[in-house]
């Protein structure tokens, strides 16, 4: 599958790792000139099964990852505009607080929903990859077993290839339901944040459903 990541941070690289051994063809896309580059050159020829990865500008694949702080989104979507419609979004993040106490979301919405009321026309917003840290996604495994990543959207068709697009990298897709279940990815993410430092797994920790 075809699939832009905007941002080169922790996430955009681990997330272009696991993607990349799964076949999948990578353009990244940076925020400051020459870091989309540097990764794109530093994960090259990574990838297994023909997985790629490039750096790029202009976003022409149909899954769009923004591995970008919540309180950047607004920024990202009036910079992207136009470039973002009928694009699946998958948004990744903890809208967490400055003290890491608490979401800064208001009660009632999520971050996943607050991208929704702001992307163009056409956009399907996926929630997802929220509650997998980025380290562990780089072995896209904990403890010998396959990370789960919980799809939140009100689009089955955007959540299905999101479903496939994380399956292939050797991850177990769980759709937990409509959008609006984002604002308990959220929490999860934040409980699994603050589970931390009682842990002591300094984010080696993986959040799944086991039965
Ligand atoms: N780290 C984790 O384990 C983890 C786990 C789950 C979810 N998340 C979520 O994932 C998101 C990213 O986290 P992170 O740890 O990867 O943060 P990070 O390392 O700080 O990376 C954030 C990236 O966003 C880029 N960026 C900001 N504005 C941009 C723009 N307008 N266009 C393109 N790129 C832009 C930054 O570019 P510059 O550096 O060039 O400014 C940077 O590469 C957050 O929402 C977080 O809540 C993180």
């Amino acid at each position: 599958m075809n699939v832009t990541i905007i941002g080169t941070g922790n996430m955009g690289r681990a997330i272009a790792t696991r993607l990349l051994k799964g076949g999948n063809r990578v353009t990244l896309i940076g925020h400051e000139p020459g870091k989309a580059e540097a990764l794109a050159k530093e994960l090259a020829g990574t990838g297994k099964d023909g997985g790629s990865v490039t750096a790029g500008s202009r976003i022409a694949d149909e899954v769009v990852i923004l591995a970008v702080w919540y309180q950047h989104q607004p920024a990202l979507v009036a910079q992207y505009g136009e470039q973002l419609a009928n694009k699946i979004l998958v948004d990744i993040s903890n809208p967490v607080n400055d003290t890491y106490d608490d979401l800064s979301t208001k009660p009632g919405s999520s971050a996943a929903e607050e991208l929704a009321k702001i992307a163009p026309a056409g956009a399907r917003v996926v929630k997802a990859f929220n509650t997998t840290f980025g380290g562990t996604l780089i072995t896209g495994q904990v403890d010998d077993q396959p990370l789960d990543v919980f799809i939140a959207g009100d689009d089955v068709e955007a959540k299905k290839t999101v479903a496939r697009l994380v399956e292939s990298s050797g991850l177990r897709a769980v759709d937990v339901g409509p959008l609006k279940r984002a604002r308990h990815l959220e929490g999860l993410g934040l409980l699994h944040i603050t589970s931390q430092f009682a842990l002591g797994t300094n984010f080696g920790s993986a959040v799944k459903i086991l039965a």
